[in-house]
Parts: C-alpha cells; sequence; structure tokens
C-alpha cells in the first residue's frame, strides 16, 4: 500500500486501519444505516453511520481510545488530562476507566450539565475552569505542565484523527461504492481522520465537511489560506463550537476535503440559507441535521441526483 507524506504528523492510511483494528476490541463496528426519509429529502441513496449508539453515544470515544491504547504503558499509567465541555470529556473518561488510569477533564463552567455529569459518572475528576473553552484549555495545559498525565486534544492529535478515521474504514467495508460523504466538522478531527482515509483510498469520493454559520472557522480558514480563528462562536450545536480549525486538521482539510457547505443553527435567531466553500465548482448543496451522526450519501448518478429508491439498497 502506498503511504502518503502527509506533512501532517505522518497520519496514514495503515495508522486509520491499525485504530479501526485495535477499536474492535472495545466497540463494535456501528450500524450504515438507509435512510428512507433523507433518501427523499436529498433525492440521492442516503446512510447515516449510527455512532449515536456508542457507549458515551458519540463518536469521540474512538479518538480518546485510540490515543490511550498507543501510549507507552509508563505514560499511561500516569493519567490523561482533556479540556472539554462535552463528548470528548466523556470519550476520555470512557477510555481512561477502560484502562484503569486517572482521567481528569477541565470544563468550562458553561458546559452542559448533563454532559459533564456523565463525565464524572465515568470516573473522571471534572474541574470547572473558566468561562468558555480557551479558559478550561489553558487551565489543563497549566496541569499538563506541572508533569505526569499526557493531554488528550479533542482533535488535533495524530491518534485521535486516527481513531476517527475509523469510521471511514467501516463505510468503505458496508458501502464499496459510496461517492459523497458529508461530515459535521467542530475542529476538524472527524473529517481530517475520514477525509485523508477515504482520499487515500477512493480518490472520486468526495468529502463534504458541514458547519453552523455561526462557527464557521475551517470554511473561514480554507478561505483565507490560513488558520482563521472566529472572535465569537454562536450555535447551539455544542460539539461544533470550536473557534478555529487545528494545524493539523486544517492541513488534512485543505489537502483531502473538497467543499464545505454552511447551515444555520445558531442560539439566536436564524439566516436565511447556507453559504458554500468550494475550490471547485459547486456541487448542490445538501444538508442533513444531523450532529451526533456522519452522514453517507450515495447517489446514483453522482452530479444530478436521481429520485430516492423505492426500497432500501443496503442497511
Ligand atoms: C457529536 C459531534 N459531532 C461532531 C463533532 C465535531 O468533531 P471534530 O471536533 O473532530 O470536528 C463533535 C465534536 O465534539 C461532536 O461531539
Amino acid at each position: 500500500m502506498r503511504e502518503v507524506e502527509t506533512g501532517t504528523a505522518g497520519i496514514t492510511p495503515s495508522s486509520v486501519e491499525a485504530a479501526a483494528r485495535d477499536l474492535a476490541q472495545y466497540l463494535p463496528p456501528t450500524p450504515l444505516q438507509y435512510s428512507r426519509a433523507f433518501t427523499d429529502k436529498a433525492r440521492c441513496y442516503v446512510h447515516i453511520k449510527i455512532e449515536s449508539i456508542q457507549p458515551i453515544r458519540a463518536f469521540k470515544v474512538r479518538g480518546a481510545l485510540t490515543k490511550v491504547m498507543r501510549l507507552h504503558p509508563e505514560e499511561r499509567l500516569a493519567g490523561v488530562i482533556t479540556a472539554s465541555a462535552g463528548n470528548h470529556g466523556q470519550g476520555v473518561a470512557y477510555a481512561a476507566a477502560a484502562f484503569k488510569i486517572p482521567a481528569t477533564v477541565y470544563v468550562p463552567e458553561t458546559a452542559n450539565q448533563l454532559k459533564v455529569e456523565a463525565i464524572r459518572r465515568l470516573g473522571a475528576e471534572v474541574v470547572p475552569a473558566g468561562r468558555n473553552y480557551n479558559d478550561a484549555f489553558l487551565e489543563a495545559m497549566r496541569h499538563v505542565e506541572r508533569g505526569g498525565a499526557t493531554f488528550v486534544h479533542a482533535f488535533d492529535d495524530p491518534d485521535v484523527i486516527a481513531g476517527q478515521g475509523s469510521i471511514a474504514v467501516e463505510l468503505l467495508r458496508d458501502l464499496e461504492d459510496v461517492d459523497t460523504v458529508l461530515v459535521p466538522i467542530g475542529g476538524g478531527g472527524l473529517i481530517g481522520g475520514i477525509a485523508l482515509y477515504l482520499k487515500e483510498k477512493r480518490p472520486r469520493v468526495k468529502v463534504v465537511g458541514a458547519e453552523p454559520t455561526g462557527a464557521d472557522g475551517m470554511r473561514r480558514s480554507l478561505e483565507a489560506g490560513r488558520i482563521t480563528t472566529l472572535d465569537r462562536v454562536d450555535t447551539i450545536a455544542d460539539g461544533l463550537a470550536a473557534s478555529a480549525p487545528g494545524k493539523l486538521t486544517f492541513e488534512l482539510a485543505k489537502r483531502y476535503v473538497d467543499e464545505v457547505v454552511l447551515r444555520c443553527s445558531a442560539r439566536s435567531g436564524c439566516c436565511s440559507s447556507g453559504s458554500t466553500y468550494s475550490p471547485s465548482p459547486p456541487a448542490p448543496p445538501l444538508w442533513l441535521r444531523s450532529c451526533t451522526t456522519t452522514a453517507r450519501v450515495r447517489t446514483k448518478r453522482s452530479s444530478s441526483c436521481s429520485p430516492g429508491p423505492t426500497s432500501p439498497t443496503r442497511s
């Protein structure tokens, strides 16, 4: 197999495949379900990867477990630290519990309390720190500097990205002839891993990112050609509320993502329609309102979508 030098900390398709293999000891593959409703709406065959049945109800457990599995045993014993407003914190807490190691999760005071409680229930120490993610992140970094535990970044880490990319390995197993994949973007770890794997394995598959208009750091960064940090983030989709992509995830998106579509999910009011970042002529826009799942879209004729089928092609 051809290994690429991605310029992104050596993340390769085989690293993603190894993550998929190793994760299978802990997490069964999630189903890829044909969606009649979205197929009718989008007029393309649409399948949805059901990540909401993961033990923490989100794909984030893939990246966190991969990171913890890949730590040197001695390093691992010292425990892990992260900063997260929710799903990643739960992923790290779950992985730490699986390996019986300590975990500390710094959370902004504004974090969703149900998610914070879930992190505690998984056995991690929760430290409220500051008003937003950046405050919590800085506090977590101060803890890391005091020595010992390993920081697990929510998206800008090669092992976390490889873990999230394991979704694409399962996808190609289940739906060999997929032609377009739609992936929500927060900091970009999920789309980074998926896009790298798919584009290296099936260069013709189109990878489309979806961001809320109030948290469109990746689209702005791609347009500007450099990482651009938003002054303000406004979205009800807390998993997508990142103010900027990471260094690795931006490089991966630049190299592998075909297009980013925007749709509104603002806390206050709503905009009329989305806009698109596209380095090439735009495809027909498509919006699947899922933040907890990654949607797979297969079109019968990819440039002009055909009407939906009368029966599922595969589930
Ligand atoms: C449910 C859900 N979907 C999508 C994302 C975005 O993932 P990433 O930050 O890797 O882009 C997150 C991030 O927390 C999430 O929790």
